[in-house]
C-alpha cells in the first residue's frame, strides 16, 4: 500500500471525485494515499499535452479519469497518460473510469459500423494492470479486454436500493421495475433481485414485478418507437437505465407508462449526462436519481455518491481482498 498513489487532472471534474476517494480511504481505513496532479493542456491545434511533476518510479498508480471530458479527448488522454506512466517506470497503472465511454457501440448492429467498445479496449489495455469502472453498459464488454487486464465492473444498485428504502419506502409499494429496452432487461432483473433481497428480513413485504420496453431508434439520440410489455396499471414504476444522455428514452417511457395507468413514475440512470438538460425529465417523473460519475449541481436530481464504492474497490484491489464481497 505504501507505494500506492492517486493521480487526476486538477483542472477536471475528476479532481473532486479523487479527493472523495482519498478521504474515504483515510477516514475508514486510516490510510493516506497521496493524490498527485497531472497537468493536461493543449497545443494550439488541439493536440493533448501532459506533464506530471512528481516522480512515479516504482508506484502503483490509480489514474482517475473525468467522464465529463469530450469523449475523444477522454480517449486520447488515457493513451497518453499510460505511455507517460510506463515511461516513468511506474510499477503498475490502473485506470479508474467512472463511466466507460464508447460502450454503447459494443456490437455490429448493422453493416459497416465499428465495434467501438472493442477498439477502445484494444487501444488502452496493453501494459495496464486493471480497470475499475461502474455499471458497464453490457457486462460482456469485459471480454474485449485481455485476461491479464481484468475489468472490475462495480455495481451502484445496492447503494441505490439502500437510498430508495431510506427515503422512498412507501413509493416502493406495488412497484414495477421497468427496463427501458431489451438490452437493459438483465440489469433491471438484477436490480429487482437487490430490492427483493433488501426486504428479506423485514416483516412488511412489498410486492415487486417486472416490465420491459421494446425500443427502436431512428438515429442516435432519437427514439423511433417504444412498446411496453407488462402490466403497470395502478402501480408505481421505477425505470432503471445505465445512461441518461438526452433523456429521450426516459421521457418517452414515462408518457407510455402514464397512458397505461401507472401511478408514481421514478427513474434511476447511473451516468447522468443530461445533454438536453433536466427540465423535461423532471416534468415527467416524480423523482430522478443518478450517481455522481457526472457531478450534478441541480438539487432537483437525487444523487447517489459512488466515490466510497470506488474507494473500497481500490483499497481491496491493493490489499488483495475480494471485490465481489462488496455486492453480496
Ligand atoms: C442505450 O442503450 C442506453 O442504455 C441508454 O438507454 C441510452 O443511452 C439513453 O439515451 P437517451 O437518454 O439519449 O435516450
Amino acid at each position: 500500500m505504501n507505494n500506492t498513489v492517486f493521480l487526476a487532472d486538477k483542472n477536471s471534474k475528476a479532481w473532486n471525485f479523487a479527493k472523495k476517494i482519498q478521504t474515504y480511504v483515510l477516514e475508514t481505513k486510516e490510510f493516506l494515499i497521496p493524490l498527485h496532479e497531472v497537468s493536461i493542456t493543449k497545443f494550439r491545434n488541439g493536440e493533448v499535452e501532459m506533464y506530471i511533476p512528481e516522480n512515479m518510479r516504482g508506484k502503483d498508480v490509480y489514474f482517475i479519469q473525468d467522464s465529463t471530458k469530450y469523449p475523444q479527448d477522454w480517449w486520447v488522454e488515457l493513451l497518453l497518460i499510460k505511455d507517460l506512466l510506463l515511461n516513468s517506470s511506474a510499477e503498475s497503472v490502473t485506470f479508474v473510469i467512472p463511466n466507460m465511454l464508447y460502450s454503447r457501440q459494443d456490437r455490429k448492429n448493422r453493416p459497416h459500423v465499428p465495434i467501438s467498445a472493442r477498439a477502445l479496449a484494444k487501444s488502452i489495455s496493453p501494459g495496464l494492470k486493471k480497470i475499475i469502472t461502474l455499471d458497464l453498459h453490457a457486462g460482456q464488454i469485459q471480454g474485449f479486454y485481455p485476461e491479464n487486464v481484468p475489468v472490475d465492473n462495480l455495481y451502484s444498485f445496492p447503494e441505490v436500493v439502500r437510498s430508495l428504502r431510506r427515503y422512498h419506502l412507501e413509493d416502493l409499494d406495488n412497484l414495477v421495475v421497468v427496463a427501458p429496452d431489451a438490452g437493459a432487461a438483465g440489469r433491471t432483473r438484477y436490480f429487482l433481485q437487490r430490492l427483493e433481497k433488501a426486504q428479506q428480513d423485514t416483516l412488511k413485504k412489498q410486492n415487486y414485478s417486472f416490465a420491459v420496453f421494446s425500443k427502436e431508434r431512428a438515429a442516435p439520440g432519437e427514439v423511433a418507437s417504444m412498446q411496453l410489455i407488462g402490466d403497470v396499471n395502478e402501480k408505481n414504476c421505477l425505470i432503471v437505465d445505465d445512461i441518461i444522455d438526452s433523456g429521450g428514452t426516459l421521457c418517452k417511457a414515462a408518457q407510455i407508462l402514464k397512458e397505461n395507468g401507472a401511478k408514481k413514475i421514478m427513474c434511476y440512470g447511473t451516468h447522468g449526462i443530461f445533454t438536453k438538460g433536466i427540465s423535461d425529465l423532471c416534468d415527467n417523473y416524480d423523482f430522478v436519481m443518478t450517481s455522481n460519475t457526472y457531478p450534478q449541481e441541480n438539487s432537483l436530481i437525487e444523487v447517489i455518491d459512488v466515490a466510497p464504492l470506488f474507494a473500497e474497490a481500490i483499497y481491496r484491489a491493493q490489499r488483495g481482498l475480494s471485490i465481489s464481497k462488496l455486492f453480496e
